[in-house]
C-alpha cells in the first residue's frame, strides 16, 4: 500500500483550483492508499496572518476537506501544528539546503517579486518546510497541482542529500501525483493564468449559484472564430478546460464543433459552463455549512488527526536523529 500525503496552506476558502487540482484526488486515493491530508499553517505564518485568521481558516479548510468527501476513518487528517515535530526536522533538513538553490525556486522568486517588503527566510526556505511534511510521513505519492511540482523536484534533491551525507538509504523519494498523470492547472477566468486566492479570481467551493454564474458570465473571451478549425486563444481555451472538468464529454465536444464551424456564441457556453461548475460543487457547499458549525465535530477529527500524525512523526524524528548522531 503506498503513503500518500497532502496538505493545504488555509489562506481562505477553497477554489475550484484547489479542488480539481488536489483535493479531488485526495478523495480519490483515501480507499486505496494509507493517506495524510493537513492544513499547512505553519506554511502560512510566512504572510504574517492574524492569530484570529489563523484559527477561522483552519476551521475553513478542515471542513472543507470533509464536506469534499474526506473520511477521517480512511484518511488521518490533522494540522501540521498539531505536530511539533515538524519544527524539528525543518530545523535539521535546513542544515542541507543551500541558498542558491532555495533563492532560484519559481514560488520564491514570485512572491518576493510581489510582497518585495516581506522577503523573510520562512519564504526561502519554504520548499524544506514542505520536504519535511511529506519525507516525515515517508510519502510515495503527493497530490498536488501543476504549482507544487517544483517543489515536489527539490523534496526529491533533499532526501538524496540528506541519504548521502550519512550514507543510508533513509527517505524514499516521492512522486507528485494526479490520476491523468499529468498534474493539472486549473485556470483562471479573467486571462490572468491560474485561478488562485491571491489572484483574485477564484470560483469558491462556498459561492452561491448566482455568484458562480456572475463569475462565469464575466469570463474574458474574444469576438469569435472567423476561419473554421483555427486554433483556441488562451482565454478561449480556458474556459474549454474548465468545461472538461465539470461537463460531460458530450457537452464539451458540441461546443467545440460550435466553435470549430464558427458557430460559437460564447454567451451559451459560459451559461452551461455555470449550470455545470454549480452541479459540481452544490453539493459540497451544502455540506460545508453544517460541517462548519459543528465545531465539537471538527475538533474530535483533528485531535484524532493529530494523534496518529505524531505517532509517525516522532518515529521519524528519532530515527533521523540517530542518522544524525545524537545518541
Ligand atoms: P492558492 O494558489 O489558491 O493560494 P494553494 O497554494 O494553497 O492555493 O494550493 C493548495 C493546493 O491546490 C496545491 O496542491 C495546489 O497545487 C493546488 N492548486 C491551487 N490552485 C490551483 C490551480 N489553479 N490549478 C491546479 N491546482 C491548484
Ligand atoms: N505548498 C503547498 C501549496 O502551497 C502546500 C503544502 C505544504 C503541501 N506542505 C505540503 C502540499 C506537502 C503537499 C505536500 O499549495
Amino acid at each position: 500500500m503506498d503513503t500518500v500525503l497532502s496538505g493545504i496552506r488555509p489562506t481562505g476558502d477553497l477554489h475550484l483550483g484547489n479542488y480539481f487540482g488536489a483535493l479531488r484526488n485526495f478523495v480519490k486515493m483515501q480507499n486505496e492508499n494509507n493517506c495524510y491530508f493537513f492544513v499547512a499553517d505553519y506554511h502560512s505564518l510566512t504572510t504574517h496572518p492574524h492569530p484570529s485568521d489563523i484559527q477561522v481558516n483552519v476551521k475553513k479548510i478542515l471542513s472543507q476537506y470533509l464536506a469534499s468527501g474526506l473520511d477521517p476513518e480512511k484518511a488521518t487528517i490533522y494540522v501540521q501544528s498539531d505536530v511539533p515535530q515538524v519544527a524539528e526536522l525543518y530545523m535539521l533538513m535546513n542544515m542541507n539546503a543551500y541558498i542558491g538553490e532555495l533563492e532560484r525556486t519559481t514560488t520564491f522568486k514570485e512572491k518576493a517579486r510581489q510582497n518585495p517588503d516581506n522577503v523573510n527566510a520562512g519564504l526561502l526556505t519554504y520548499a524544506v518546510l514542505m520536504a519535511c511534511d511529506i519525507l516525515m510521513m515517508h510519502a510515495d505519492k503527493v497530490p498536488v497541482g501543476k504549482d507544487q511540482e517544483q517543489h515536489l523536484e527539490m523534496t526529491c534533491k533533499f532526501a538524496r542529500r540528506f541519504n548521502q551525507i550519512y550514507g543510508v538509504e533513509y527517505f524514499k523519494e516521492p512522486k507528485a501525483f494526479n490520476f491523468g498523470n499529468n498534474l493539472i492547472k486549473v485556470p483562471g477566468l479573467d486571462g490572468s493564468g491560474k485561478m488562485g486566492k491571491s489572484q483574485g479570481n477564484g470560483i469558491y467551493l462556498i459561492d452561491e449559484d448566482k455568484d458562480i454564474r456572475k463569475k462565469v458570465m464575466k469570463a474574458v473571451t474574444d469576438s469569435g472564430p472567423t476561419v473554421e478549425n483555427s486554433p483556441k486563444p488562451e482565454v478561449i481555451q480556458n474556459l474549454f478546460t474548465l468545461m472538461e472538468l465539470v461537463s460531460t464529454p458530450d457537452t464539451v465536444q458540441h461546443f467545440d464543433n460550435l466553435y470549430n464551424t464558427c458557430q460559437i456564441r460564447y454567451g451559451d457556453l459560459k451559461k452551461q459552463l455555470a449550470e455545470d461548475i454549480i452541479k459540481a460543487v452544490a453539493p459540497v457547499r451544502e455540506r460545508i455549512k453544517d460541517i462548519y458549525n459543528n465545531e465539537e465535530y471538527l475538533n474530535r477529527v483533528a485531535a484524532q488527526g493529530a494523534e496518529k500524525a505524531r505517532e509517525q512523526a516522532a518515529k521519524t524524528v528519532a530515527e533521523v536523529r540517530h542518522i544524525i548522531g545524537f545518541k
